[in-house]
């Protein structure tokens, strides 16, 4: 809740315009509209604060969630980019990354020699730095509702992954989501899912995701990829392993190779 209150009230402060002001001033003189608006910032700045502590104006707070994990499988994805390039190769080239922080992920993707990357990021970023903001003016970010289609033709990239995002997705937006991020893929889907027991958002920030964490097990997804027809990519998985098994890197998040649609 913290980040979106936070900066809608921002907003308003800042620019005067209240979203039904219009609707409200037609309707009834200046003055109780006034006292309504006067009411509703109060009771933002008073929920802000109740969920936020006094720092509601800080931004120190949001380094701190992210340390605390709300994104860890974004981050572990992060660690994972040369183990991915050992086992997609060519397949490198072309990377769309659907999840929160995406900035911070094609930022570190285009650092990468001959890759091309693009990002989704599915969630609310007023608090993004010029960096970001860049990505995203630049149209490489898109920032999208991923319970919707996406914007892109089918096979656009060579590669999508995906990290966070679908664990905050229930099974009926899955069913949209999943087979979208396969279509807009060309040689794999990968997904980097939480483990069931790894803690996610606070309460705080539930209104940004719409819902709680769901962490699903290996076996669930598996079933629910079979159910969705789609199929697991047993090349990929192979060379992913050996890349793992040679670098004794012990991922801290699930990971599913799928294939795109043919
Ligand atoms: C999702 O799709 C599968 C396969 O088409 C179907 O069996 C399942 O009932 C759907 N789940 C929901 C919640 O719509």
């Amino acid at each position: 809740m913290s980040r979106r209150q936070v900066s809608s009230t921002r907003r308003y402060v800042d620019t005067g315009s209240f979203p039904f002001a219009g609707a409200l001033h037609s309707k009834s003189p200046s003055s109780p509209l006034l006292s309504v608006i006067l009411f509703l910032l109060g009771a933002f700045l008073l929920i802000g604060y109740v969920y936020n502590g006094p720092g509601i104006f800080g931004g120190g707070r949001e380094a701190v969630s992210k340390v605390e994990g709300d994104f860890i499988c974004t981050s572990e994805l992060q660690r994972a980019i040369p183990i991915l390039k050992k086992a997609y190769g060519d397949s490198m080239h072309k990377v769309l990354h659907v999840g929160p922080d995406t900035c911070s992920v094609v930022s570190k993707l285009l650092k990468e020699e001959e890759t091309e990357a693009w990002g989704v990021e599915p969630y609310d970023i007023e608090d993004a730095d010029a960096n970001c903001k860049s990505l995203v003016r630049r149209g490489i970010v898109r920032v999208t509702d991923i319970k919707f289609p996406l914007p892109y033709r089918a096979k656009s990239f060579s590669l999508v992954i995906v990290s966070d995002a679908l664990d905050y997705l229930s099974p009926k937006y899955l069913n949209k989501t999943l087979p979208e991020l396969a279509r807009v893929s060309a040689n794999g889907l990968v997904i980097f899912a939480g483990h069931p027991g790894q803690q996610r958002a606070k309460v705080a920030e539930l209104s940004k995701f719409g819902r709680p964490a769901k962490m699903r097990s290996s076996s669930w997804w598996i079933r629910y990829f079979v159910q969705t027809s789609l199929e697991e990519n047993d090349a990929a998985i192979k060379k992913f392993e050996q890349a793992v098994t040679k670098r004794s890197y012990k991922p801290s998040c699930q990971v599913f190779h799928l294939k795109s649609y043919h």
